[in-house]
C-alpha cells in the first residue's frame, strides 16, 4: 500500500524539482547560503546596527572573506559572490 503511494508520487515530485526556474534558485542561493553558515553567530541584525563596519561593497566583501575563513565554509568565488549581493540588495545598499 506504501508502496504504490510513494510511486504514484513520485513522478510529480520529480516534475516539480525540475520545474523550479533557474533563476530564481541562484537568486536564493546567497541568502540559503548565509543562513546556513554565518547567522549562528551574529544575526542579521549586525547589519543594519547603528554603527555598521561595513561602509561599501568591498567592506561587505572582506567581511565576507574574513568570516567564511573562521566559519569554515569552502565557497567558490561565485558562492561568494552571492553571499555579499544578497546582503548588500537586502541590508547596505551601496553603489558598486
Ligand atoms: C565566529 C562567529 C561569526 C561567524 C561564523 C560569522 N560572523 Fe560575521 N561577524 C561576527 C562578529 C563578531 C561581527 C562584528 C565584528 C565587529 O564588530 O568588528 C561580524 C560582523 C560581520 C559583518 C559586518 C557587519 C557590519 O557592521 O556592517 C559582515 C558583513 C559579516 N559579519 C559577514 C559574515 C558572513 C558573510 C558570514 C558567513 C560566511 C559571517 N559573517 C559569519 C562573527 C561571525
Amino acid at each position: 500500500m506504501h508502496k504504490i503511494v510513494l510511486q504514484k508520487l513520485f513522478v510529480p515530485l520529480t516534475l516539480l524539482v525540475l520545474m523550479v526556474p533557474q533563476s530564481a534558485w541562484t537568486q536564493d542561493r546567497g541568502k540559503m547560503l548565509y543562513q546556513n553558515h554565518c547567522i549562528a553567530c551574529h544575526e542579521s541584525r549586525v547589519h543594519i546596527r547603528e554603527r555598521k563596519k561595513a561602509k561599501d561593497y568591498e567592506d561587505i566583501e572582506k567581511f565576507a572573506a574574513r568570516f567564511g575563513t573562521i566559519a569554515g565554509v569552502e565557497w567558490n568565488d561565485a558562492d561568494m559572490a552571492a553571499v555579499v549581493e544578497y546582503l548588500n540588495r537586502k541590508y547596505y545598499k551601496f553603489d558598486r
